[in-house]
């Protein structure tokens, strides 16, 4: 049984994550930058750095959100990134964030579903997402389908939180997760779920050595996973 944000609900997960970001999306970025004491945004730009090399013209961003990832990903001066999420609530802030920044001939955002992604194959330089994979409904249709998207010889960027593993921040980061967070995101996003969801979910994520054996399986080749402060987040790597 997978980890939904509303278990009173018949609908299926995908409906209920894409329900739960449109009610949070207009707090989302306040939220993720006060809940994490701002360390999201240097976890975004050390992964993209693993993408330094490849000087990658074209990016997909899945799970784009507000498009954070998609703008930590300009600073490796590509001509077009595409940012799909299953929220409209989410893609409407990122949009008019697009707007405010001016980066909106840059960076476009569309409706668009991981598990179905309505690009051909072999398209993409490099396929990013930060933070989503662990929304995903059926974890390794998505994972197939980026690799579907992606050039040969392309590369994935996956970053996602991770349980620590040793003492004492192993302790720490369960109360924090359990107590501290859920309280503060409930009284500023309103949404009583959400934010009991979220260490829900990383729980029950196939994170470290797990991660890497789905990334195989599905066809990524050299993969790596680096974790980051403590093992609180990871960055996941594969090649097709
Ligand atoms: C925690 S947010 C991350 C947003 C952004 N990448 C960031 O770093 O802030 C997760 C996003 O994943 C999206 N999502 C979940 N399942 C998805 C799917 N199957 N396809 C596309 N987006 C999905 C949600 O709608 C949500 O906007």
């Amino acid at each position: 049984m997978s980890v939904v944000p509303y278990k009173n609900q018949k609908e299926g997960k995908k409906q209920q994550v894409a329900n739960m970001f449109n009610n949070i999306s207009k707090n989302y970025d306040l939220l993720n930058h006060v809940l994490s004491l701002g360390i999201d945004i240097i976890w975004r730009k050390k992964a993209i750095k693993m993408l330094q090399e490849d000087k990658p013209k074209l990016i997909l961003d899945i799970a784009t959100g507000t498009g954070d990832f998609a703008i930590e990903a300009l600073a490796l001066k590509p001509e077009k990134i595409i940012g799909v999420d299953i929220s409209e609530g989410m893609l409407n802030e990122g949009r008019k964030k697009m707007k405010q920044k001016k980066l909106d001939h840059l960076i476009e955002l569309q409706m668009g579903d991981s598990e179905k992604l309505l690009f051909e194959e072999n398209k993409f330089d490099a396929v990013i997402v930060s933070f989503g994979v662990r929304n995903f409904e059926n974890l390794e249709k998505g994972l197939a389908d980026m690799y579907r998207v992606l050039k040969p010889g392309g590369k994935t960027v996956i970053l996602e939180f991770s349980t620590p593993k040793k003492f004492p921040m192993k302790q720490a980061y369960s109360f924090y997760f359990k107590y501290i967070l859920p309280q503060i995101g409930k009284i500023v996003s309103k949404d009583n779920s959400a934010y009991t969801y979220l260490p829900e979910s990383v729980k029950a994520f196939p994170d470290g050595n797990d991660f890497i054996n789905i990334l195989e399986r599905v066809g990524f080749k050299k993969t790596q996973c680096k974790t980051l402060t403590f093992g609180i987040s990871s960055i996941y790597v594969g090649i097709k």
